[in-house]
């Protein structure tokens, strides 16, 4: 029977053929321990010398790394391992073998690592990374898609943009100039007068030359946008959005979790509601910490945020932003224009921002207005003030970058290794 590592619970006792790769092995004079990974899981394939005969166990011990098999064995349980289940091998057939693999079980510094990415994506820490990723894509869609959302698509090369004009790559677009978008936000504003509730999930482009462990070049944001919803509305869908994806994380991934050591109390707590602290009640704390630079209408820095996280055990909503530091579209607070109805998230445990939100300006002439303090005008953005000439509603949204939620919730420490080919500041390759 042929079958895959993620299978084989269903035939305990049953031989078995896996299509496999050799991560690892250990042998002795007597038995051979192959460590196999089929893309679905790792488990241990033992080859006794006593069972099988003398060509496979030398096949057995020979093996190089990396090198691609047909193994064939019998289930057996293994209580000794996270997995549960050995494969007790009766044939080893090799489909290719590898020569020289250059990820070796010793160490490598991490420059070695990104340059063979293409590679290191087989590895069992990276596996699990990506599967947690790709645990977290699911839950999203099954959030968005059980709560009444739709997903639409905004375009990825634009004529304007939506979060600032010194982060955007240019590219020609035939006669014109265009630009890899930032945000689908603006578009997604337009989709929501249409469809109600909406959410986007795709790839944005800065060109900021950031180089820290919170920011790639090229990251996935999901985007949703919701019509007739204010702010504290959107609060809510936030906390219920992010606590959904925790907990189906830590429900179908506690192999990939154990596999990284992440401390799942941690997780566990992660349950709407979130705390909320204003941006002003945020600059008291900060100076109580002794943060001396701060001053209101300056904006957090990572250590700033950090400092905020490490007085809760969930994620943290700052509200109310000084208008001057924050997008021209985020509404102001009709009581205090000074500030606007926005709020970041801040994850626990030093991870930074994974959400930045807010409810939209919803006025023609307010918008008008922003827009000539921007030095924003001319014909790209004559469709976005459209929206509010015709049927404008009070509207709110959100971003949640894709690769700092997981970096948070795997308990990873650089986004570097949170999405399969990063694009960073100084890497293109592979
Ligand atoms: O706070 P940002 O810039 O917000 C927007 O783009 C809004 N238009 C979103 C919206 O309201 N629809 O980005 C949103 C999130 C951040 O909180 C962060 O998680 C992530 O996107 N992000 C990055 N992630 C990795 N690398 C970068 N360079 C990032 N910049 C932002
Ligand atoms: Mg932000």
């Amino acid at each position: 029977m042929k079958t895959t590592i993620d299978q084989v619970a269903k035939y305990v006792g049953e031989e078995v053929t896996i299509g496999a790769w050799l991560a690892n092995k250990r042998s002795s004079g007597k038995i051979a321990f192959l460590q196999l990974r089929d893309g679905t899981g790792f488990f241990q394939g033992v080859v006794v010398k006593a069972a099988v005969s003398e060509e496979v166990f030398q096949l057995a011990k020979s093996v190089t790394q990396e090198s691609s098999l047909y193994v064939t064995g019998t289930v057996a349980e293994d209580t000794r391992s996270p997995f549960g289940y050995e494969l007790q091998v009766t044939n080893i057939e090799v489909i290719h073998e590898a020569i020289d693999y250059p990820i070796t079980p010793k160490e490598h510094g991490t420059e070695f690592l990104m340059d063979h990415r293409h590679l290191w994506l087989r590895s069992k820490k990276q596996h699990a990374i990506m599967k947690i990723r790709n645990e977290i894509i699911r839950s999203t869609y099954e959030f968005f898609n059980e709560n009444g959302y739709t997903k639409i698509d905004p375009p990825i090369l634009t004529g304007s943009s939506a979060e600032g004009t010194t982060e955007l790559f240019h590219t020609q677009y035939f006669d014109e100039e265009a630009y890899l978008s930032q945000s689908g936000q603006l578009y997604m504003e337009a989709a929501a007068m249409a469809f109600g509730k909406v959410f986007s999930f795709g790839p944005t482009f800065r060109a900021e030359k950031s180089k820290t462990r919170r920011h790639l070049i090229e990251f996935w944001m999901i985007e949703p946008e919701m019509a007739f919803m204010d702010h504290e509305e959107s609060l809510q869908v936030q906390e219920q959005y992010v606590s959904h994806v925790v907990q189906s994380v830590l429900k179908n991934c506690k192999l990939e979790l154990n596999t990284l050591e992440r401390d799942v109390e941690k997780l566990e707590k992660i349950q709407a509601p979130f705390p909320r602290i204003s941006y002003d009640d945020a600059v008291t704390l900060l100076k109580e910490q002794g943060f001396d630079d701060i001053e209101w209408g300056e904006d957090f820095g990572a250590p700033h945020e950090t400092a905020i996280a490490e007085s809760f055990d969930k994620p943290v909503f700052i509200t109310n932003y000084p208008a001057e530091i924050k997008a021209f579209y985020m509404k102001p607070d009709p009581n205090r224009p000074e500030v606007v109805l926005c709020a970041d998230l801040i994850a626990p445990e030093g991870y930074g921002e994974v959400i930045g939100g807010s409810q939209r300006i919803d006025d023609l002439a307010l918008m008008e207005q922003r827009y000539q303090e921007h030095n924003l005008t001319g014909e790209a953005y004559q469709w976005y003030l459209e929206l509010r000439k015709y049927g404008s509603v009070p509207h709110s949204g959100f971003g949640l970058g894709l690769e700092r939620t997981v970096a948070w919730i795997a308990g990873v420490d650089h986004v570097r290794e949170t999405i399969p080919f990063p694009r960073l500041l100084n890497r293109l390759y592979p």
